[in-house]
């Protein structure tokens, strides 16, 4: 138990009521709509997961309706999120709720946590949220509020330590309400007692319970460890045009963006004077080299740096698929390729336009 914790929940509760976020997931028990909104959450900022929530909402309103849809349309409805293996994730929980517990979504935290893709964070938040069952969902937002109102020093990145926090959460999360709890920390995290150097400490309905905020040292909580640095890779990427369509290929089934569509690329970065080579390998001649480009994308362990070609070729080309501009929107390209594309486009417009 911590004592600045447990004074915390009914101010807290308080400031959620006239201070809550207006959002498309809030004011519904359904779990299946809380499951989605968690999970499109994990790693992305709430604006800019709210037109993919409506628009899946729209097209998949229930866990019948995920666990049927076919692989394409899965794709297509989470392009531009990021961290695929969610939405892959997210069919596989339906056709498990559909297929091992009868259609009925499980109300419990530990038959949550047998979902695939929920960890305890995403259980917890479900089972408070949908089902009230006293739980915390301690995500990062809720470790940096606890670590401020505790003082706690410990590198959060480190399981123990999160184990620990976890504990002190469990212990004053409210009986009556966890969900409102558990949003309210959420929310307080995102807007007041924000990370790096912003904390709005004025406004904020805990100052007074604060340890960091009595101490001054709000901006060196949580402490967080040192990353090992991502690895780069480089990669020569081609948008082959052909009469007006572009060359794509599918990925491999497993590894990073399994599955998805890309435009042909070769590892490493190749010059000019070696960049037509891997054309002869896929059957296409090169018949007009328009543009180089360069672009960056960064996931969680690896930054994939690419020079691009953009060329007119012949040939049909081995393996490859020609889609014109609507055919592409259709397909599920992840924004590493996606964003080539954009700069390929706004080269050739300001090249058209002098
Ligand atoms: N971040 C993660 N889950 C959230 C929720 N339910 N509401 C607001 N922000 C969140």
């Amino acid at each position: 138990m911590n004592e600045n914790l447990v004074a915390i929940v009914s101010p807290l509760l308080d400031w959620y009521d006239v201070h809550k976020r207006t959002l498309p997931w809030r004011g519904t028990e359904d779990p299946y709509k809380v499951l989605v909104s968690e999970i499109m959450l994990q790693q992305t900022r709430v604006a800019a997961v709210i037109p993919y929530y409506l628009r899946w909402m729209e097209e998949l309103p229930t866990v019948e309706a995920l666990a049927e849809v076919d692989e394409e349309r899965l794709m297509k409805l989470w392009q531009g999120l990021g961290y695929y293996s969610r939405a892959k994730n997210l069919r596989r929980a339906a056709r498990m709720v559909m297929d091992e517990f009868g259609g009925r979504f499980p109300g419990k935290y530990e038959e949550l946590l047998r979902l695939p893709g929920v960890g305890d964070y995403t259980a917890g938040a479900v089972a408070s949220i949908a089902f009230g069952q006293r739980v915390p969902a301690v995500d990062g937002n809720v470790l940096r509020v606890a670590a401020r109102v505790t003082g706690a020093d410990g590198d959060i990145l480190d399981p123990k330590v999160r184990r620990q926090f976890r504990g002190w959460m469990e212990a004053v999360t409210p009986s009556d309400q966890p969900g409102k709890f558990n949003q309210a920390l959420m929310d307080l995290g995102a807007t007041v007692c924000l990370p790096s150097g912003a904390p709005d400490c004025d406004n904020c309905p805990l100052e007074k319970l604060c340890e960091a905020n009595r101490l001054g040292i709000q901006e060196t909580l949580p402490v967080r460890r040192k990353k090992a640095a991502r690895r780069v890779e480089e990669l020569t990427v081609y948008l082959l045009m052909r009469e007006g369509k572009t060359a794509l290929r599918r990925r491999a089934d497993t590894g990073l963006l399994a599955g998805l569509w890309e435009f042909p690329n070769v590892p490493g970065s190749l010059d000019e004077e070696h960049a037509g080579e891997p054309l002869a390998e896929w059957g296409l001649t090169a018949l007009d080299w328009r543009k180089k480009l360069t672009a960056k994308h960064i996931f969680t362990h690896v930054e994939w740096h690419m020079t691009g070609y953009l060329l007119e070729t012949a040939g049909e080309g081995s393996g490859l698929t020609w889609a014109d501009r609507e055919e592409l929107e259709a397909l599920a390209v992840p924004s590493a390729f996606t964003k080539f594309l954009e700069e390929a486009r706004r080269a050739l417009e300001k090249e058209a336009a002098t």
